[in-house]
């Protein structure tokens, strides 16, 4: 979920920048001070605001949909590409207006927009009166009181070991079904076109036993699916001070899926460089760890991927991709790709194409090269693809996950598979949404008696490229 993107396996459709962030809602204290915040960018993010949301409550504050009622405005932005960020500046433009109806309301900026512009963010937006990087969220109480004094408040410092292991996040605008996790942060990949280690820092993992006891108060209070959450899942590794045991990302896995058989365990993102046969073998053993893996391939060609910095080239990739069918033959595979990197060919355009193909991608998150600022890329080569190539180069990607999306999706009728209801369908309150292990989204009629939260198996009568349609068989 990128929120500045919406090219998921759908149509090709214009980013909506109106398109506000979520925002979180919950009653607060009678008369207590309110914050309202919107969070872009990756479900890092969101899973961060959460952690915001619980710090914010400990201080008192309630949070409130209406940004006109409240005390204090979050903005958690996104840097990963140039169009985030004029989004956020965007919706910065509205904040002020409300402001200057309610003088005395605090705007403060968090995350990735934050870490990469620091001070210099004050100077480019005079309404911004706090500026906290992801690592430094505890520091809000003591930031907002110096904005409250009229002064602005900093801190943008980049910690090794912040986790945030012990904040239990506040789920406020959560379907009460799936939840995220973080199970680590930053980023020790400097994959050249990304700003991602600069605005998050060096990796670092979180303690196992806090995430297993997260994960398992979840599936006490109803959850029934949690999806682990880290820049780079492979890499986790965690040690115990004390015992010196080390736990890689596939026995964290099976620690998860063995808290109960009903709680299903979801992971994003794999580092085709780093994804184990450990890994694929113990998702193989569980039948709650989804069938479905997120492994962004980027280019399909080996010399972008050298300039991209990615550190895998194309057979690699595909020895990966075989290992995954061969491990698991119903496993689904999406991608992230990256259209006109710099110096491109259209030959090497072509091997992204036919890797997609090869790969058969359930879906993609495509997006045309934005070059940032500070990243090797921009330091070292020249974007020197005119943005009238970039662009057609991503409309045929985009078109072509369409067709291979169909075709995955088709193939999928009148096979039956396990789904957990997540709730209402957006078009019909006569139909229920829910995913099924593939992660495919699945829509089908209600029928007494179910609710969100439980499973059933549905048989797939109809499908587009975006959505399995079918019927409960049993319930
Ligand atoms: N950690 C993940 C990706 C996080 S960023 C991984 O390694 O796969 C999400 C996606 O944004 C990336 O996979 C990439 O496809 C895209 N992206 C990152 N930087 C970009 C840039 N400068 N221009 C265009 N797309 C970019
Ligand atoms: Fe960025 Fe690469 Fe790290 Fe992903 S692995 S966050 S693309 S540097
Ligand atoms: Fe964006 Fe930061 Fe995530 S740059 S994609 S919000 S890690």
């Amino acid at each position: 979920m990128y929120n500045d993107n919406p090219t998921l396996s759908g149509l090709i459709k214009e980013i909506d920048e109106s398109k506000q962030g979520e925002a979180f809602y919950k009653e607060g204290h009678e008369g207590g001070k309110k914050f309202y915040i919107e969070s872009y960018g990756c479900q890092m993010n969101f899973s961060d605001s959460e952690i915001v949301a619980s710090i914010l409550a400990e201080e008192g504050f309630g949070a409130t949909r209406d940004m006109e009622e409240a005390d204090l405005i979050l903005v958690n932005t996104c840097s990963i590409r140039e169009k985030a960020e004029e989004t956020v500046r965007k919706r910065l433009r509205l904040f002020d207006k409300v402001k200057q109806n309610k003088p005395g309301t605090l705007v403060g900026v968090l995350g990735c927009m934050a870490e990469r512009l620091k001070a210099k963010f004050l100077e480019e937006e005079k309404l911004v009166d706090m500026v906290i990087g992801p690592d430094a969220y505890r520091d809000l109480p003591k930031l907002i009181a110096t904005a409250e004094d009229g002064e602005k408040g900093v801190n943008v410092f980049l910690s090794r070991e912040e986790t945030y292991a012990d904040i239990s996040p506040l789920r406020l605008d959560s379907n009460g079904v799936t939840a995220f996790i973080s199970i680590m942060r930053g980023c020790d990949n400097m994959c050249s076109f990304c700003v991602v280690p600069f605005t998050r820092g060096r990796e670092r993992s979180r303690d196992s036993y806090s995430i297993v006891a997260e994960a398992t108060d979840l599936f006490d209070k109803g959850y029934r699916e949690v999806t682990l959450l880290g820049q780079n899942v492979d890499s986790y590794k965690w040690s115990n001070p004390e015992t010196e045991e080390s736990v890689n990302f596939a026995q964290l896995l099976e620690m998860t899926a063995k808290i109960h058989p009903d709680l299903r365990i979801r992971f994003s993102t794999s580092h085709p460089k780093d994804i184990t046969d450990e890994v694929l073998e113990t998702m193989a053993n569980y039948e709650n760890i989804c069938k479905y893996i997120h492994l962004p391939v980027q280019s399909g060609n080996s010399r972008v991927l050298e300039l991209m910095n990615r550190t895998y080239d194309r057979e690699w990739y595909m020895d990966r991709v075989n290992a995954i069918y061969r491990y698991m033959p119903d496993c689904a595979i999406s991608s992230d790709m990256i259209a006109g990197f710099c110096s491109e060919t259209e030959e090497e355009h072509q091997e992204t194409l036919t890797m997609m193909e090869f790969a058969n991608y359930s879906m993609s998150y495509m997006f045309y090269y934005s070059e940032r600022p500070g990243t090797l890329a921009h330091r070292k080569l020249e974007d020197d693809i005119s943005l009238e190539v970039k662009k057609r180069r991503l409309n045929e990607i985009i078109r072509l996950q369409n067709q291979i999306s169909f075709k995955h999706n088709q193939a999928d009728i009148g096979k039956t598979f396990k789904v957990l209801i997540e709730g209402d369908s957006k078009k019909s309150a006569d139909d229920f949404k829910g995913r099924n292990s593939q992660n495919k989204m699945m829509v089908f009629p209600k029928k007494n008696g179910l609710k969100p939260g439980d499973y059933v198996q549905v048989k797939v009568k109809d499908a587009t490229s975006a959505t399995l349609k079918g019927e409960i068989v049993e319930g």
